[in-house]
């Protein structure tokens, strides 16, 4: 059986089944069907599956064409139904992890989806959960729930973890040559799952246990948030000090070893870096230790949103303007540069924060028509001179590619540019205030 599958996935006969198809399960679902196997993409939202039948992507990393391309070629089939999963010889779980009650993991997502690889699970095919998730995850949850069916792991399926690196928006590193960790339960799971990705990614790295790859993932992420919290922490200080806090990184950076380049924001957003470090303290808890790292890390990004409100407030003061009713102008509000994704955006807290004290709050963002924060229907502004006249403060709380940063700051009154992104592009004026 072992021997047979190693077989089938070296010839690209295996037909792989992806569970789950957002930003991390579509982009590896093409990758997949462009490299010549056959590809299922199960998903329990029936909009998605439509969508993709009709060549119609959601996932800004992924084009129409590259969609319509892999479906003409039947290489790539969708369905809403689990059963899909007898037919399949390897399954990759791409299911969300997000925060629960109390900002605790909530991995019920994963189990459901892995109850549902149990109910129609075939002799001989391999598993492998790619969500990030606490260490621990794939040996304490997903393998009883599959062994409960008697099958035994090492012999009659194989189980492994590896996690998902993709990086929304990079235009460089794609699925496909960014290396990838495997760690399975047993070392033929390993081997089983290192084959599969070897087949679409450049170069696989194999470690010595499902729970050191999740630990892996959980700890690049953790460098991220503690890092990005310790520059944020150095720009508040900057401002104390009369610095420029991106001078001071632009100049840092020069030096060739022993430094990163992280830069300062208006908080973290997105589906990872908030959120992953947090299954790791709720997972050190359990084993009375305390994650003071990820501790302190969070409660400084969570701060950026209040600071950049409160500095918002204090250049307004200094123009003898009130924020209460002041007009303000959001530019950017997705959670990063250049993706169509709001998940615990800074912008849509700082908006939150500003309607709060009663400023006149209006946004711009090419990826987002409208916007809905609780229950209450936003349209976005015009960029036009007329317009931007009417607005006290333009604040730029996310840079994307497509806006024209000339214009605004030719035509605002005053801007407020939390990233950055006016002075790197040589844009200067004396309306303009950096984070
Ligand atoms: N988005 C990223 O940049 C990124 C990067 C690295 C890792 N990850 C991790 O990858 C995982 C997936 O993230 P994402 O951003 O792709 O999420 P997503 O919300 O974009 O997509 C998840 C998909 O899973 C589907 N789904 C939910 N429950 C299901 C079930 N039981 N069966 C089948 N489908 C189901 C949803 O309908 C959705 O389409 C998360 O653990 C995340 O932390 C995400």
């Amino acid at each position: 059986m072992y021997k047979a599958l190693c077989k089938k996935i070296r010839d690209k006969k295996a037909k792989v089944g992806i569970i789950g198809l957002g930003y991390v399960g579509l982009p590896l679902a093409i990758t997949f069907a462009k490299k010549g196997f056959d590809v299922i993409g199960i998903d329990i939202n029936k909009n998605r599956i439509a969508k993709i039948k009709e060549g119609v992507s959601y996932i800004s990393d992924v084009s129409d064409y590259e969609l319509k391309k892999v479906l003409r070629k039947r290489r790539f089939k969708v369905t809403t139904d689990f059963k899909a999963i007898r037919k399949i010889d390897a399954a990759v779980i791409c299911v969300p992890t997000p925060l629960g009650k109390k900002r605790r993991p909530d991995i019920s997502y994963i189990k459901k989806a892995v109850t549902n690889v149990k109910e129609n699970i075939q002799k001989g095919q391999v598993i492998i959960l790619e969500s990030t998730t606490y260490p621990g995850t794939t040996r304490e949850i997903l393998l009883p729930i599959l062994e409960s069916t008697g099958l035994k792991e090492g012999r009659d399926f194989y189980l492994g973890f590896s996690p998902e690196r993709i990086d929304p928006g990079n235009k460089f590193y794609k699925t496909e040559n960014t290396p990838k960790i495997i760690g399975g339960i047993s070392k033929k799971s390993t081997h089983i799952a290192g084959l599969l990705y070897e087949k679409i990614i450049e170069k696989v790295i194999p470690v010595s246990s499902a729970s050191a790859a999740e630990m892996v993932k959980l700890l690049e992420n953790t460098f991220r948030i503690v890092n990005i919290a310790l520059v944020n922490e150095i720009a508040m200080l900057c401002e104390k000090l009369g610095l420029d806090i991106w001078e001071i990184t632009d100049a840092a950076k020069t030096k060739p070893y022993g430094y990163m380049s992280f830069y300062p924001g208006p908080g973290v957003g997105g589906h990872c870096i908030p959120v992953d470090p947090l299954y790791l303290s709720w997972k050190a808890k359990r084993h009375g230790f305390e994650t003071r790292f990820i501790d302190l890390a969070s409660s400084v990004n969570e701060t950026m949103p209040h600071y950049v409100v409160g500095r918002l407030r204090k250049i307004l003061a200094d123009r003898k303007k009130r924020i209460r009713n002041a007009h303000i102008l959001i530019i950017g509000v997705a959670y990063k540069k250049d993706v169509k994704d709001l998940r615990e955006s800074p912008a849509i807290e700082i908006i939150k924060l500003l309607q709060k004290k009663r400023a006149q709050v209006s946004y711009h963002d090419p990826y987002f028509p409208y916007l809905e924060i609780d229950g209450v229907n936003m349209r976005p502004a015009r960029i036009d001179r007329k317009n931007l006249k009417k607005f006290d403060c333009v604040l730029i709380a996310t840079e994307h590619t497509n806006i024209n940063y000339r214009f605004l700051a030719r035509y605002s009154k005053l801007i407020y540019d939390t990233r950055n992104i006016l002075d790197r592009s040589g844009i200067r004026g004396r309306n303009i205030i950096k984070l």
